[in-house]
């Protein structure tokens, strides 16, 4: 006899990890909604609300904004696959797994990549990354503004007046930053932005906004190779996103009526508001850790507000405390991630779950498990 399955029935948890974030009831709604023709007008009508609104998220007039198919995985490779051609120069800032990713693929480009390096819980040097680049210049400089492996924010407008000094492009990463702390594409000098829609947009994991200015799109346009990427090739997927309407691939439908009403919902609280609550947020989880007597990986000055890493004590098995919140009070928190595997604990504070309320749930829970 075949195997019967039940109706699928998830547990409902407070996603307080490095993402996905807890989804709004509006947002969920939305991937109920009926499914249309990816060129019904109707839907178009969607297409450009979302471009609209992205670009007001993104704080950017750029044209060229649009979300990928994919997750933020995705809008990296978007990204990188696009600008670099082989034999390029690129040089990336990295300071924990994300930058990693993205040398990884800009050697799959056939890129000569040159890394600067920042230890695992510090921000990458602006005067490194300019001594770098005036030894020999890049095409692209690349760096994550808020790096999810150890909870580093990057102060980026030196970056982007480093790079543009030698005339590099400078491509930011915003997958965990975007809505949840101070991120100006236009006023920055931010040539090429992505994110993911599952961190401080709470929206499902599945696309990743992604924007490139006149620079950016200048060397898009003067490739002398085709994108190593079908799919991901923007000049292609534009012509979708642009006034031709020429089908690309069909258009995850349900995924983009989320990300419209996980936008509103940025919009409708307003993005300064946003910026705000995460940081007020933040300050109640590190003030609560720390009476009880956790200790923060990242120095005050240099952490990012909605990726919180917080050093294991000594003899404390990480794993098991992360088992009994989610298994006691359902509460989902990350461990560590490479060089850091055992040694921290990823708090997220992301969107819809970044708030007091779980702030004070969370840190009942940790020392009744502790
Ligand atoms: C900074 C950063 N970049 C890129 C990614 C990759 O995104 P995804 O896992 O959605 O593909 C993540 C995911 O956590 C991230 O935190």
């Amino acid at each position: 006899m075949s195997k019967r399955y039940e109706p699928l029935t998830p547990p409902h948890r407070i996603l307080l990890g490095p993402g996905p974030s807890n989804v709004p009831p509006a947002v969920t709604a939305a991937l109920g909604a009926p499914v249309i023709g990816h060129l019904d007008p109707a839907f178009l009508a969607v297409m450009e609300e979302v471009q609209e609104m992205l670009r007001a998220v993104l704080r950017t007039e750029n044209r060229f904004t649009l979300p990928v198919s994919g997750t933020g995985s995705a809008g990296m490779e978007a990204a990188l696959v696009n600008v670099l051609e082989p034999g390029d120069r690129i040089l990336v800032c990295v300071n924990g797994i994300f930058g990693e990713r993205m040398c990884d693929i800009a050697a799959r480009c056939g890129a000569e990549l040159e890394r600067v390096e920042a230890p695992w819980g510090s921000p990458v040097d602006p005067a490194a990354v300019r001594r770098a680049l005036a030894a020999s210049p890049a095409k692209v400089v690349a760096v994550v503004h808020a790096e999810t492996s150890t909870g580093v924010l990057q102060p980026l407008p030196e970056l982007a007046e480093a790079a543009h000094a030698r005339g590099a492009l400078f491509l930011v990463d915003a997958v965990t930053s975007l809505a949840g702390a101070p991120l100006e594409t236009d006023a920055w000098g931010i040539d090429i932005c992505y994110s993911g829609t599952q961190k401080c947009l709470s929206c499902p994991p599945g696309l990743a906004p992604i924007t490139f200015g006149p620079r950016a799109v200048e060397v898009l346009e003067k490739r002398k190779t085709r994108v190593q990427s079908w799919y991901l090739d923007m000049t292609l997927i534009l012509k979708y996103w642009g006034p031709d309407r020429v089908y690309h691939h069909t258009a995850p439908i349900s995924m983009i009526y989320a990300l419209r009403e996980a936008l509103r919902i940025v919009l409708e609280e307003g993005l300064e508001a946003r910026w705000e609550r995460h940081r007020r947020v933040h300050q109640a989880l590190v003030r609560g850790l720390q009476k009880m007597g956790f200790s923060m990986l990242v120095a005050e000055a240099d952490r990012a507000p909605m990726i919180n890493t917080v050093l294991v004590p000594e003899g404390m098995d990480e794993a098991a405390v992360r088992r009994k919140l989610l298994d006691g009070a359902g509460i989902e928190i990350g461990g560590g991630l490479g060089a850091l595997k055992g040694k921290v604990w990823r708090i997220g504070l992301m969107g819809a779950s970044c708030t007091e309320e779980n702030v004070e749930a969370l840190l009942a829970a940790l020392a009744a498990v502790r």
